[in-house]
C-alpha cells in the first residue's frame, strides 16, 4: 500500500485561490478617487439644480420629471445618450439583449427567498402592487423582473466588493407576470443601503429595481421602489435626479399593514403607472 502523496497542482490552486482571496476585497480608501466631491458638496449641488428646474417650470418650461443629464449623478454624465436614438430592428436586440430567464416564468420565481437551501439573512418582505396605464386601467400578462442587493446592502456582481457580506442564500433577482387585474407580488428580503463612490461617504437608499418588459426589450422599462421613510433621500443625487417632488414621491412604497403576513413578512405597496400625470418615473435611456 502506498502513501498518498501531496497534490502539487491542488496545492498550487490553492495558493492561488489564497492570493485571489487577499485581493479580492481592497479596501473602499484604496478604491477611491482623491477628487471626489464632499456630501456637503453633493447636497449644495442638488439644491442648486432643484431651484434652477423650479425657475425654468415657474417661467413656463415644461421639464421632464428627470434631469437624466443631472450633475451630482456623476456617473449620469457619461451614461446617458447625447445624440439622438439610433433606429434599430427590434427582433435584432432581442438575439442578444439580457434576460433573467430562458423559459417560461415559473410561479416560483416570484419568491426569492426559495431560490437556496438554506433562510436569506434579513427582514423577509412582500411588495404587491399593480401595473397601470395614464387611464388606471390594469395591464394584464406583462412580464415583470426584479433584481435588488441582499439584507446587507451587497450585490453578486464582480464590480460590487465593498466589505459587507455575501448572503449564499440570496441571488437577488426575480421575476413575475401581471394576473388579470394588473397585480405583481414578489416576497423576498429588504435589501440594505449601500456605498456607491459617487461622492465621498455616497450611499444609495435601499432600493429594489424594476424592470417592465412590454412585447420586446426594445420596449423595456425600468425603474427603482424605494422604502418609506428612508434618511438618506436627501443624500442621494441619484433619486434626487428626480427633481418634481411629487414624481419622487411616486417612487416611494407604502407600508400596508393588510399585505404583512403573520409571523412571516412585512408588507408594502407600490403601484407602476406607465404614463400620464402621475407616471412613475422611468429610467432614461435604457
Ligand atoms: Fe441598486
Amino acid at each position: 500500500m502506498t502513501q498518498a502523496q501531496p497534490d502539487p497542482q491542488g496545492e498550487e490552486a490553492f495558493s492561488s485561490s489564497v492570493v485571489l482571496e487577499q485581493t479580492a476585497a481592497a479596501p473602499e480608501s484604496l478604491l477611491a478617487s482623491p477628487d471626489q466631491l464632499t456630501q456637503r458638496e453633493i447636497t449644495q449641488e442638488i439644491v442648486d439644480y432643484h431651484a434652477a428646474a423650479a425657475r425654468r417650470e415657474a417661467a413656463g418650461e415644461r421639464l421632464n420629471m428627470s434631469l437624466h443629464d443631472f450633475p451630482p449623478y456623476r456617473s449620469s454624465l457619461l451614461r446617458h445618450p447625447t445624440k439622438n436614438p439610433e433606429l434599430v430592428d427590434p427582433e435584432t436586440i432581442e438575439l442578444w439583449s439580457p434576460a433573467f430567464g430562458q423559459r417560461d416564468v415559473a410561479a416560483i420565481e416570484s419568491d426569492l427567498t426559495l431560490q437556496h437551501i438554506g433562510e436569506p439573512q434579513g427582514e423577509r418582505m412582500t411588495v404587491e402592487g399593480r401595473l397601470l396605464d395614464s387611464w388606471g386601467r390594469p395591464l394584464a400578462n406583462q412580464l415583470v423582473e426584479i433584481w435588488q442587493a441582499n439584507a446587507a446592502g451587497r450585490y453578486i456582481h464582480q464590480r460590487d466588493q465593498h466589505p459587507a457580506p455575501l448572503d449564499p442564500n440570496v441571488t437577488g433577482a426575480g421575476r413575475t407576470i401581471t394576473d388579470d387585474n394588473g397585480f405583481y407580488k414578489f416576497t423576498t428580503i429588504k435589501p440594505g443601503a449601500y456605498p456607491w463612490k459617487n461622492h465621498v461617504n455616497a450611499w444609495r437608499p435601499a432600493h429594489i429595481h424594476f424592470s417592465i418588459f412590454g412585447t420586446g426589450f426594445t420596449q423595456r422599462l425600468v425603474t427603482q421602489m424605494y422604502f418609506p421613510g428612508d434618511p438618506l433621500f436627501p443624500y442621494d443625487p441619484s433619486i434626487q435626479s428626480v427633481t418634481d417632488d411629487a414624481a419622487r414621491q411616486r417612487l416611494v412604497a407604502t407600508y400596508d399593514h393588510s399585505l404583512s403576513v403573520p409571523e412571516f413578512s412585512m408588507g408594502y405597496h407600490w403601484d407602476i403607472v406607465l404614463d400620464g400625470p402621475h407616471a412613475t418615473w422611468i429610467e432614461e435611456g435604457r
